[in-house]
């Protein structure tokens, strides 16, 4: 009976201490494993910090905020002479009242503009000096308003061509200005704010075309003495891609310039990056399976394993959206894919890639 008895009480005792442990675990953001690292963000919309459930995750979780698109050309500047500022101070004045940093994202982009950037009253294509004039405005008034409350800039967006045997996209930016739109952004957003660290940002940077098509134009603008001071690797990756020795490649030959890294926009989806890939096939399934989860929850294992190696280079990860439950991959490149790319699922709770994120000694 004694023996009985003893025995309950042990198991007891140890309930509580499996209990207290997990509670500490848990009482344990993605911050806070990685403070001796690097910040850890979250990119948002104006509508998830109202929400209570999404706004105490992210207190809980990250102490770093991208706005997902208020601060785009198109968002924010939708007429020349008007602005709309609401997402936008929404989201810093959250980010001020609990002591979170903000990356400003993003100034000049091909994606994402207003209507009246490229075009006179007359319709037709401005001139250099016109949008140069304008981009110029542009920059100097928003990098004012938050002066001092964003710490980092992503300054330019994208500028490198899709096909790897050209050099620089040919948006409206490049065909009426050619290439000295990208240096003029970086000097309007310096001159703005001096403190501003300013980031030029951009995708599938680790494939080894992309890497040194982008690694080009980082050191043209280093070497003329352009205020840059970090790259922006986006990070839209897939349980496929990238491997570590292209990841530890790019995270190098970049930092070798003497800039610093970023992980701006990381998620990691369930299918193929290739837009054709990813689209639903006949016959095939729609579902996350374990097998999937599995791999999913190794790459996020492997990647972060290899931020942390690259401490010294990589000032923040930030990852894009919040959970499951609402990804800009449910509708890219196919509309109405459900895709589950991040660490928490559609009900908020940590995936078993949360916990191989944190899984490493402090
Ligand atoms: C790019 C942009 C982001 C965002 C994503 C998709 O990576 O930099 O602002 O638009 O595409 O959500």
């Amino acid at each position: 009976m004694l023996k009985k008895q003893l025995c309950f009480l042990l198991i007891l005792q140890l309930c509580s201490v499996i209990q207290l442990k997990a509670q500490s675990k848990s009482a344990q953001g993605l911050k806070d494993y990685y403070k001796n690292y690097f910040p850890i963000g979250v990119a948002v919309s104006a509508h998830d910090i109202k929400d209570t459930a999404e706004a105490n995750l992210i207190l809980h979780e990250f102490n770093s905020l991208t706005p997902e698109n208020a601060m785009k050309m198109g968002p924010i500047h939708p007429e020349e002479n008007r602005y709309y500022w609401k997402d936008a101070d929404a989201i810093v004045a959250f980010a001020q009242t609990n002591g979170l940093r903000v990356r400003g994202h993003n100034l000049c982009w091909h994606e994402q503009t207003p209507p009246w950037l490229f075009k006179g009253t007359d319709g037709k294509l401005v001139t250099k000096d016109v949008l140069l004039k304008r981009l110029k405005d542009h920059i100097t008034t928003v990098v004012n308003r938050y002066k001092g409350k964003i710490y980092a800039w992503d300054v330019v967006n994208e500028a490198i061509d899709d096909d790897s045997t050209k050099f620089l996209r040919n948006s409206l930016w490049y065909q009426i200005c050619g290439e000295d739109f990208i240096a003029k952004a970086f000097e309007y957003a310096h001159e703005a704010d001096p403190k501003a660290v300013l980031f030029y940002n951009d995708y599938n940077t680790e494939r080894t075309e992309k890497r040194e098509r982008v690694y080009r134009l980082l050191k043209k603008l280093v070497d003329a003495g352009v205020p840059i001071n970090g790259v922006g690797i986006q990070a839209h990756w897939s349980i496929d891609e990238p491997s570590q020795q292209d990841l530890i490649a790019t995270i190098k030959k970049f930092s070798s310039l003497g800039l610093k890294v970023q992980v701006t926009e990381l998620d990691i989806s369930i299918y193929p990056w290739e837009k054709n890939k990813r689209a639903l096939r006949p016959g095939e399934k729609d579902a996350y399976t374990p097998e999937l989860e599995k791999k999913q929850d190794e790459r996020y294992a492997e990647v972060f394993k290899i931020f942390r190696e690259y401490k010294n280079v990589i000032s923040g990860v930030t990852f894009w959206n919040i959970s499951d439950k609402r990804t800009w991959l449910d509708d890219y490149p196919v509309a109405g894919r459900k895709n589950y790319p991040l660490l928490f699922d559609q009900q908020l709770q940590r995936k078993k890639a949360y916990w191989s994120v944190v899984d490493f000694k402090q």
